[in-house]
């Protein structure tokens, strides 16, 4: 099997590719040839030793993969050889085979391509907790996203729409504006040369309900002020780098709310509201409600190329690395 590995935490282009051996399985593993992997923004981060998470080195990066599963272990019975499934990891996703525990497989609907159902997780997972779970949104209500054509934006224009949310998209380029529109938002605007503020407190009239922020920095801090009463500000993420410093007079007029979003950190201590939240998810994209993004597809080999790409904001949706049968063999 072959293996993207970072013996250090140092600039993407230093990532290599190693053969490697294939691992016996352990009781309750299963071994998966794995189809694509899904490319996140804080796969870079990772690798640049940037983010909070630094796993021991040398690890393999990525955090989502589907694949077929090969090979079971003689006491697994919830899953079975042949089937595909979803891997969620921390880590190691970005390798041509992976030995997994089989409680960390979900069976993926026929729906879904390999690239999308690689990619479609930690978007809607995000999404649909911050919209449903933590600000319960009703239908009908202003939802302004910004970085609406990225990962984690793009998700939650699809997850407002199916709600029944009026949904404003904003994003940097025609290509990202254009997509987040074919996934039901009612307005755009352009980041890179509009007033968002203003541009949404025009469109919204009253106001917006809600702000979904991945982006920190200061238009999502300018983007509080056209928040209406009772209005709540989404902390997604900081794709900018930049952690606003959120002024409080503005929370305290008109009564508004900032809300934190840690879906992953959520996960982990309710795994069993979890299951049954993506349970939901899985459910609307088969019955065509949501509409998972397909991905850019990236070479296995190109695993650099790609997280740099995500880094520098040049994909419009989601990435994914397919293996292709050369890579696997
Ligand atoms: N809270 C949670 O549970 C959770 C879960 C997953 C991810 N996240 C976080 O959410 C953030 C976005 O993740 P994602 O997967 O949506 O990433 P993504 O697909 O790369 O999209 C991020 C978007 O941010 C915008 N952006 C603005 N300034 C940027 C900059 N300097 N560098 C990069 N992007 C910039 C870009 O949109 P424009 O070009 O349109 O400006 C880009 O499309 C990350 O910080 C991630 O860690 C949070």
């Amino acid at each position: 099997m072959r293996v993207v590995v970072c013996n250090s935490f140092a600039p993407l282009d230093q990532l290599v590719i190693e053969e490697r051996p294939s691992v016996a399985l352990r009781s309750g593993q299963v071994r998966i040839a794995v189809r694509a992997a899904g490319v996140n923004f804080v796969d870079a981060l990772i690798v640049q030793g940037l983010y909070q998470i630094k796993p021991p080195l040398p690890f393999t990066p990525g955090g989502e993969s589907v694949g077929v599963i090969t090979e079971i272990a003689e006491d697994v019975s919830e899953c079975s050889v042949g089937q595909r499934v979803l891997v969620t990891s921390g880590a190691g996703a970005f390798a041509t085979e992976m030995v997994v525990g089989a409680r960390n497989t979900l069976a993926m609907p026929d729906s879904l391509t390999d690239g999308q159902a690689a990619t479609f997780m930690q978007s809607y997972g995000t999404a649909w907790f911050a919209l449903v779970e933590r600000a319960r949104m009703q239908a009908g209500q202003w939802l302004l996203v910004l970085g609406a054509g990225g990962g984690v934006g793009l998700g939650a224009v699809d997850v407002g729409h199916a709600l029944g949310l009026k949904v404003i998209a904003a994003a940097s380029s025609p290509e990202k504006r254009a997509l987040a529109e074919s996934r039901g938002a009612v307005a755009t605007i352009d980041s890179s040369a509009e007033d968002v503020k203003a541009r949404a407190k025009e469109i919204s009239g009253e106001g917006l309900d809600a702000v979904y922020d991945p982006i920190g920095g200061a238009v999502g801090e300018q983007c509080l002020r056209a928040l209406r009463d009772d209005g709540q500000f989404l902390v997604i993420g900081f794709a900018s780098g930049d952690i606003p410093k959120l002024p409080a007079n503005q929370v305290l007029l008109r009564n508004r709310r900032v809300t934190g979003v840690e879906w992953g950190g959520w996960v982990i201590k309710h795994p069993e509201q979890n299951q049954r939240m993506v349970g939901e998810i899985l459910a609307k994209i088969v019955a065509g409600e949501l509409n998972p993004v397909e991905p850019y597809a990236y070479a296995f080999d190109d695993a650099a190329h790609a997280l740099a790409d995500q880094q520098n904001r040049n994909v419009v949706g989601k990435a994914v690395l397919l293996v292709s049968s050369a890579d696997a063999a």
